[in-house]
């Protein structure tokens, strides 16, 4: 019900009646009086007067379930949304939550994590109150092969959702990866359960760095912010819902074609480096040439010198610039 008058007095703007609450919701003016009472107490300023009702007038930066639920603006994506402040990791949790049989759109996310995981067994570092951390559970009728075009797809969400809520351009570095300004702003990973070519379910991580922090020496010449991007604070509520957003368009253009067709020509506006040499390294393989963009079932197209073109799989490859991470 929080949310529900969250929503309301938000799409408003302006003051809304106890008796307009209690008639939409159904519920005693004490009922409403006991919800916005919580919700001032969860740091939403709401002003009440007298013959007039309650107005919104300031939201800040809230995180948490309410104000997740409340701006959740999906058909699936992101329903439901269970809000954490803490977790060992959200794509652990997810895991767990998937075999006990949680819906494909299952989003966890949390405030902080504890044992945040990045790719190849790497730790992701998780403090609290500044970032994002969350795993989308997904459900696939469809084959092992198509599994990592998610990750594509999630981070076309990613820069979608980051040019819809803070109006930088992010670029996609092939596969897991977005940067702003040469920099490392999120990472995805994704790991799915999969038996005899049958897939029980995909989880979806994503870890974005939104806040202003101190990166640890290692990283620190890598890795940046949206704030030390775009110059200000970031809702990290609001981002999420976007990219979700993003994230169920995308994934039904993707249905639809069993591919990337529908989402090539922005993914590859999005690329960075398309055109420019890179360095692919894979296990037992390295080599140079030019990226010329992902292919319809995700592989990147990288021109050698001879002009033969190479299809790179994603798998455990990763590729750079010649001139470093970028
Ligand atoms: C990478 O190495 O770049 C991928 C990092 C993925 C981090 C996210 S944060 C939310 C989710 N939970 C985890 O433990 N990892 C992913």
């Amino acid at each position: 019900m929080r949310a529900k008058i969250l929503t309301l007095l938000r799409e408003r703007g302006d003051y809304v009646s106890g008796q307009e609450l209690c008639d939409r919701f159904g519920v005693s003016r004490t009922a409403v009086w006991k919800a916005i009472g919580q919700l001032k107490k969860e740091g939403y300023g709401i002003d009440a007067v007298r013959n007039k009702g309650y107005c919104l007038v300031w939201e800040g930066e809230i995180y948490g379930q309410h104000e997740l639920d409340s701006r959740m603006n999906t058909k699936w994506a992101g329903h439901p949304v269970y809000f954490y402040d803490e977790l060992p990791s959200t794509n652990l949790q997810a895991k767990l939550d998937a075999e006990k049989g949680a819906a494909q759109g299952t989003l966890l996310v949390a405030d902080m994590q504890t044992a945040g995981r990045g790719r190849r067994g790497r730790a992701w570092s998780s403090p609290g109150g500044t970032n994002i951390y969350f795993t989308l559970i997904i459900k696939p009728d469809f084959q092992v092969e198509q599994v990592s075009m998610m990750t594509l797809v999630m981070g076309l969400a990613v820069a979608e959702g980051i040019l819809k809520t803070c109006g930088v351009e992010a670029c996609i570095k092939w596969p897991n990866d977005i940067v702003i300004n040469g920099k490392k702003v999120c990472g995805i990973l994704a790991e799915m359960s999969v038996e005899r070519e049958y897939i029980h379910y995909v989880v979806i991580g994503v870890g974005i760095n939104v806040g202003l922090q101190e990166f640890p020496p290692e990283i620190v010449e890598m890795a940046t912010s949206l704030q030390a991007e775009c110059g200000h604070a970031v809702s990290r509520a609001e981002l999420i819902v976007n990219v979700m957003k993003e994230f169920e368009t995308f994934y039904e253009i993707f249905r639809k074609d069993g591919n990337l067709k529908g989402l090539v020509e922005r993914y590859n506006h999005l690329l960075v480096n398309r055109g420019r040499e890179v360095r692919v390294l894979s296990p037992g393989d390295e080599f140079v040439g030019i990226s010329r963009g992902i292919s319809e079932i995700g592989e990147l197209l990288v021109e050698k010198d001879d002009g033969t073109v190479t299809k790179v799989y994603a798998g455990e490859v990763s590729v750079r610039g010649i001139y470093g991470y970028v």
